[in-house]
């Protein structure tokens, strides 16, 4: 077994997280991407650092609407590619703690999300569009990567490393013990020991024993570097983190063993707070992709990005809650469960946890419900998750071949059809007898 597969018990028991993206681009409201796209200066940017003075940053709320959420763990950009920083860093001004603002928003996040019992990560962009020693011209994302007044600019990438690092030192050292690093993310050859990857990864382990790391030291959110194959490199990370998409078979190494992985999702469509995009995911979108990715043995790290006040969006708080009233009555088939010995049912999904399979029907049956492949010999018994009802299983069903099938039935009289109790994702618990 690999260290990643101890290191990441918790994770993946815990199967559901909160992606926080916040910083200065919450002011232009137009997604963290702004500056590479809209090719903004460091000096034309400014003065959305100097506008970022969030009047109601309350951390504590956000870690509520997490909890309410079921969420059990958390994720804040400390730096995201902007390069401005969210915490007290002694390598740079270009922060919170300089701007006006005189708060070290990554020890508050801290705090407040620890007191609720979450686990928490934080974030770092690989990538710095404020460093004069990160590459600019030519850069594959770099807002000044076409400007010609750039062609002839020096530039030590050294030097950035030894900051790259040295603020890494300052997360691990400064602010207690971290439960994620999220590195973010190689493209080009940036990649690797470009990073000083082993160097980086080695120091990230002697100071936080018990971090987990992401892939993207030499990876993205389109690829999965060597964590998927059999000879991984030490900085692999010890989870894949496939982005704004769902593996359709999950994550495995090339010789088949589960990879533990995380599928990081926007509530919207973007990461950063964008005032424009309303395209918000309805909670019932939400409860079947966190069940999806649970099925395939994944976690769902889900986006929320605040507004300059610093508030979270009130859609997202809308939703957060009412997927959390889901998981209020279903989360044992979430917590703790993973992917099915089980094939996948053409109703729906199979979670499972030990013996008990949780059926998570998402489309009603005519009649009874086939538990496929299972036959009834083979079922224990049946509970449904959300009030403990002891379901029975159906038999001497007009068909013969049905009968081969465990079945059940969602009321009283099994010839008829009945609506799902939860038309979101009705759970049973089908305990498996062993045979
Ligand atoms: C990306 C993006 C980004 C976002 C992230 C989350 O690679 O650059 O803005 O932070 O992935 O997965």
């Amino acid at each position: 077994m690999h260290d990643r597969f101890a290191r990441s018990e918790w994770f993946r028991h815990d199967r559901f997280g909160l992606f926080i993206h916040w910083g200065a681009y919450a002011v232009p409201a137009r997604g963290e991407w702004a500056r590479s796209f809209e090719r903004i200066s460091v000096e034309d940017y400014q003065r959305h650092v100097d506008a970022f003075q969030p009047d109601s940053f309350d951390p504590g709320a956000w870690a509520d609407a997490a909890v309410a959420a079921g969420m059990k763990y958390a994720v804040l950009t400390a730096k995201h590619h902007d390069g401005f920083c969210l915490f007290d860093s002694k390598l740079t001004d270009y922060s919170t703690m300089h701007n006006g603002l005189g708060r070290d928003v990554v020890a508050e996040f801290l705090d407040a999300f620890r007191s609720r019992g979450l686990k928490v990560g934080l974030y770092y962009s690989l990538l710095d569009w404020h460093h004069p020693d990160y590459p600019a011209y030519g850069d594959a994302y770099h807002p000044m990567r076409d400007e010609v007044a750039w062609k002839d600019r020096t530039h030590d990438f050294d030097r950035y490393l030894e900051y790259l690092h040295g603020q890494v030192r300052e997360l691990c050292t400064r602010y207690g013990q971290l439960d994620i690093l999220w590195f973010d993310f190689s493209y080009d050859d940036l990649t690797a020991e470009k990073w000083r990857a082993t160097e980086l990864v080695d120091m990230v382990r002697e100071l936080q024993p018990n971090v987990i790391v992401d892939n993207r030291l030499e990876a993205s959110g389109a690829q999965k570097g060597s964590i998927v194959t059999d000879a991984p490199t030490p900085f692999s990370g010890d989870f894949a983190s496939p982005e704004q998409i769902i593996p359709t078979e999950g994550v495995r190494t090339e010789s088949g063993e589960p990879v533990p992985w995380e599928a990081c999702i926007t509530l919207n469509n973007h990461w950063g707070y964008n005032a424009f995009d309303m395209l918000w995911k309805p909670s019932e979108l939400v409860v079947r992709k966190l069940v999806e990715c649970v099925s395939k043995g994944g976690n769902l790290l889900l986006n929320v990005g605040p507004d300059a006040h610093g508030r979270f969006p009130q859609p997202a708080v809308d939703i957060l809650r009412e997927v959390g009233a889901w998981l209020r009555d279903n989360g044992e088939s979430v917590y703790g469960a993973g992917a099915s010995t089980l094939p996948k049912p053409e109703w729906g999904r199979y979670t499972q946890h030990g013996d008990t399979v949780y059926a998570h029907v998402l489309e009603a049956p005519v009649g009874p419900l086939a538990l496929t492949p299972l036959r009834p010999d083979q079922v224990a018994d049946i509970r449904l998750v959300a009030d403990g009802t002891d379901l029975p299983l159906a038999g001497g069903w007009h068909s013969p071949e049905l009968n081969e099938n465990a079945l059940v039935a969602f009321g009283p009289d099994q010839t008829s059809t009945y609506p799902l109790p939860d038309p979101v994702d009705t759970v049973l618990a089908v305990r498996l007898s062993g045979r």
